[in-house]
């Protein structure tokens, strides 16, 4: 027997001997890419296992959500990519109701045991860019493969296959370290390369090779500032026209995915050139070319090729209710559900340039030691984060100190998204301490990474929020 994460190995034999003893479970999973991903390992693989499964999904693990999956008559509940965070609650639930939690997260964990948890955090993993919630899913859905108890079971190559759902995950939580995948992350790749359901290549470190028409492609990277390139639509234009290549096919610009190998060494060449001309540091220029995570059995030109791509898909299915269609996208749907979630994502990309350009023309406001803006009901709170992440890498944008951005929740609540750079995490930050720490201050709770964190907290209580993170942060940053 080889494990995937040999870290992992013992805590996931030991979720996974759990769940084949269960007639039935209830999953509950995270509404976004990561969470989606999760899920449909989960689900995949206790079917395969012939295990009754059922899914839900949450926004948030509070107390509520909690309270509602004890309420239900499972006996067994798995809870991926969030479990962690919320175990002293959810350890409480499960003994006085008497159903058995069983958690594969990689969020940092409460200070409570159970019998059933895995999380990359307690066995010396970085879950913020080493493992993701579906990697760590992975491990427990390979895990269960090999205790299968019908030979069968072993018909799909171990779950192997699911390895690239995995990487989708990861793709999706930012966990990428200079452009490629690293630690358990890599691991996880190298079985789904094997396996037949993924590619790796150098390329282009742009977001939208596969759907972009190549001016977007270019202009709305921002990884790497080119001037007369990013954020300039008709410098691009002009760059692209001077190149003398047929870059328009029936008058329509072609994609990344479209050109020829020739054609994209022509294209970096180009763009490394006029980079160096302009006075982008060489150390920037290497980052113009990082690492892709393709789906060769997904048709080219689709989202779906595309780990980056796939991701941002699922996010715009589970952000926007509708968890249902990419959960059945994930699970091998490319008909109804496919369609509908490819007209999510329109509403998706409209919702986010527009909130970018909403903090763009409303600004933030600096404290000492981090800056923030308040959305209202101008952003929808399950994508401020998102956005927040977009904005903060935006040109004239000072990343010396976090991001922290507010949005209206329901029930008279205020979400809280905070986003970091790793520059920052050299310094000593942790959002998740920070958003746990301020919350808590203002009868809220939150939690999350070091690098990227959130928070639930009573609306009205935005400047005590503020006032203890930023002191908090002043402690961290010292
Ligand atoms: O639920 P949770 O783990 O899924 O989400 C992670 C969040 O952190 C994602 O929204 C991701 O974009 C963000 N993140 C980030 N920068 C990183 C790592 C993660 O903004 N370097
Ligand atoms: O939507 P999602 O969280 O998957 O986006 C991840 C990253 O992909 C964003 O932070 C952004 O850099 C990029 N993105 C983009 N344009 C979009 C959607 C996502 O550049 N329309
Ligand atoms: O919602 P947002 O994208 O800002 O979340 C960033 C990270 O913080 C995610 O990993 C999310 O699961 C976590 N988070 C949390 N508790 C909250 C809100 C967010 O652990 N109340
Ligand atoms: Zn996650």
């Amino acid at each position: 027997m080889d494990a995937p994460i040999p870290a992992l190995a013992r805590p996931a034999r030991a979720a996974a001997r759990r769940l084949r003893e269960a007639d039935e479970v209830l999953l509950a999973s995270h509404i976004d890419a990561d969470g989606l991903t999760s899920a449909a390992i989960a689900a995949t693989a206790l079917e395969r296992a012939g295990i009754p499964v059922a899914t839900t999904f949450e926004k948030q693990l509070d107390e509520e959500a909690i309270a509602a999956i004890a309420a239900t008559d499972y006996e067994t509940v798995l809870f991926t990519d969030f479990g962690s965070g919320q175990l002293d609650v959810v350890t409480e639930y499960a003994e006085r109701k008497g159903f058995t939690p069983i958690v594969a997260d990689h969020h940092q964990p409460t200070d409570a045991e159970t019998a059933y948890h895995v999380n990359p955090l307690l066995e010396g993993i970085d879950g913020g860019s080493e493992l993701s919630g579906a990697g760590t899913t992975y491990a427990l859905a390979r895990a269960l493969a090999d205790c299968g108890r019908d030979p069968e079971d072993h018909a799909a190559d171990g779950n192997r296959d699911l390895a690239a759902l995995a990487v989708v995950g990861a793709v999706g939580d930012m966990q990428t370290v200079d452009g490629e995948l690293v630690g358990a992350n890599a691991a996880i790749t190298d079985e789904g390369v094997a396996a037949g359901v993924l590619d790796t290549t150098k390329d282009l470190a742009m977001y939208g090779t596969q759907t972009r028409p190549l001016p977007k492609l270019l202009e709305y990277a921002n990884d790497v500032r080119i001037p007369g390139i990013t954020n300039d639509r008709s410098g691009v234009v002009r760059f692209l026209d001077g190149l003398d290549m047929e870059l328009k096919a029936d008058g329509e610009w072609r994609t990344w995915a479209d050109l020829t190998h020739d054609e994209r060494r022509t294209v970096v060449s180009a763009l490394v050139r006029r980079a160096v001309r302009n006075g982008v540091p060489a150390g920037r220029i290497d980052d113009l070319i990082g690492t892709s995570y393709t789906l060769p059995r997904e048709a080219p030109g689709t989202v779906l090729r595309d780990a980056s791509e796939f991701s941002t898909l699922l996010n715009a299915t589970a952000r926007y209710d509708r968890a249902d269609v990419g959960l059945a996208v994930c699970q091998g749907d490319r008909g109804e559900a496919f369609q509908e979630a490819k007209r999510l994502l329109r509403t998706h990309r409209r919702n986010l340039s527009e909130g970018i350009e909403w903090v763009a023309d409303h600004g933030v406001t600096r404290e000492d030691n981090c800056q923030w803006f308040h959305a209202g009901e101008e952003i929808r709170e399950t994508i401020v984060g998102i956005v927040a992440g977009m904005a903060y890498g935006a040109n004239g944008v000072d990343r010396s100190v976090p991001m922290i951005a507010f949005a209206d929740a329901d029930k008279g609540e205020t979400k809280v998204s905070a986003r970091g750079t790793s520059a920052l995490l050299r310094r000593g930050l942790d959002l998740s301490t920070v958003m746990q720490e301020a919350s808590r201050a203002v009868g809220g709770d939150g939690g999350g990474h070091t690098i990227a964190a959130g928070a639930t907290v009573p609306r009205g209580t935005e400047t005590a929020f503020v006032e203890v993170a930023d002191d908090v942060l002043g402690e961290q940053l010292d």
